[in-house]
């Protein structure tokens, strides 16, 4: 049996009492425990108290130099398997051109996926795992990962089985969305017809039979599917039983989110182009509104009016969407500083975005999200700072001094 204690801890920040999901004002109060001590056992969180009740002996006993523990982030929405970055298309956006016209010209997504199925399996693991152990030291516990850079049987099959093996290494918790309709690929242009059928008729059924998805995703936008078409691909992802969690109202305001919320979509993710119908919706829905702050900022288009949406009393979720062509970056402390300073909102509420909501927006709540006995030892142990406020203010900095996933420490 594996004991490791972590002594003089100046604060744990995200204990659980129960609570789950967060919404409005809740979002905004964090139930912390000053001066305290934590002990993981094996893979999990083993209890934790006050430092008068500081357990005598361990197996390993850690100073934790009056760092702060922190729950390990989710990052529920992200497209972490990609066979290379798009820096060129970065610079031609720094030169004028917007994301659509590069997508319209053969760029972006498709050019993604014409490189992609010229990858091996294997070296698309390497590159994968690497971004994975990356995340894992910045304090990222539980993932979710997309396809979507396939658009042909064989190629998505590839890219969820490599998400398998992604999961089969056994310390980041994973989950794997299937994006067959990511975009229409060129040689589909003029036939939508036939690639809605291919995703409907061949990769679903394949994907199911090998139970490589846990999710289905549909990018629904102005440019890439329409509602109609997300309507047909959502019912045949069901018959598969597979819930959505979907791409939506990035480009556009086109009934992405109400689509979601009529097909019992877990979450529903980016929300930029979002207005008051879409919150009023939302509001009487268990759909999780996810914000993608760092797609805003990279490709300098709108933030998704959060501020608003917890102050109507939704609670959100905060997803890194780390991909090469709209966010090249995993870095959830860096996210969060972005998120609190762009959408106004308190570091409290978006540590609580990126973990328990983050953790309910990819079901991985009762494991993961939060500090409490029996939950994964996901957990995050910062260098001597005074608080969490203070972690979200001082950005650009390395806070993090230790990482553990699952009870083993990352770097
Ligand atoms: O979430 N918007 C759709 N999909 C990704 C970007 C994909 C890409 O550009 O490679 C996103 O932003
Ligand atoms: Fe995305």
């Amino acid at each position: 049996m594996a004991e490791t204690l972590l002594r003089n801890i100046r604060t744990i920040y995200g204990l659980d009492e129960g609570r789950g999901f967060l919404k409005g004002r809740e979002m905004s109060r964090t139930i912390e425990m000053h001066h305290a001590w934590l002990l993981m056992r094996n893979d999990e969180i083993a209890d934790y108290g006050p430092m008068e009740t500081v357990p005598e002996r361990a197996e390993k006993i850690i100073d934790a130099q009056n760092g702060l523990v922190l729950p390990a982030w989710c990052d529920s929405h992200t497209h972490l398997v990609f066979a290379a970055p798009r820096e060129r298309e970065y610079a031609d956006r720094i030169r004028g051109l917007s994301y659509e016209e590069i997508a319209a010209n053969g760029g972006g997504i498709l050019h993604s996926a014409r490189v992609l199925q010229e990858t091996p399996e294997d070296e698309l693991f390497q590159s994968a795992y690497s971004r994975l152990e990356n995340v894992m030291a910045l304090g990222t516990g539980a993932i979710e990962i997309k396809s979507g850079y396939g658009l042909s049987v064989e190629s998505e099959l590839k890219m969820l089985r490599v998400i398998r093996r992604l999961k089969e290494t056994g310390t980041a918790l994973i989950k794997a969305t299937f994006l067959g309709a990511h975009a229409v690929p060129a040689e589909y242009r003029e036939k939508r017809e036939s690639y809605l059928r291919l995703i409907m008729e061949e990769m679903l059924p394949r994907i199911a039979d090998e139970g490589l998805a846990d999710y289905m995703d549909v990018f629904c936008d102005q440019g890439f599917f329409t509602v109609k078409e997300t309507e047909r691909l959502l019912e045949a992802g069901a018959r598969y039983g597979l819930a959505p969690k979907i791409h939506a109202n990035e480009l556009a305001n086109s009934g992405g989110v109400q689509v979601g919320i009529a097909h019992q979509a877990i979450s529903v993710d980016h929300l930029e182009m979002t207005g008051p119908e879409e919150i009023k919706a939302l509001l009487q829905s268990k759909t999780i509104p996810t914000v993608l702050p760092s797609c805003s900022f990279f490709l300098r288009i709108p933030f998704a009016p959060a501020r608003q949406m917890i102050d109507a009393g939704l609670g959100i979720a905060i997803a890194s969407d780390y991909n090469p062509g709209t966010s090249p970056s995993g870095n959830i402390p860096l996210l969060m500083a972005i998120a609190s300073h762009q959408m106004r909102l308190l570091p409290a509420e978006v540590f609580h975005a990126v973990t328990i909501n983050g953790a309910c927006a990819m079901q991985a709540n009762h494991q993961a999200g939060s500090i409490a006995r029996g939950k994964k030892a996901n957990l995050i142990l910062t260098t001597d700072i005074p608080s969490l406020d203070y972690m979200v203010y001082a950005f650009g900095q390395n806070h993090i001094a230790r990482v553990w996933i699952a009870g083993k420490e990352m770097k």
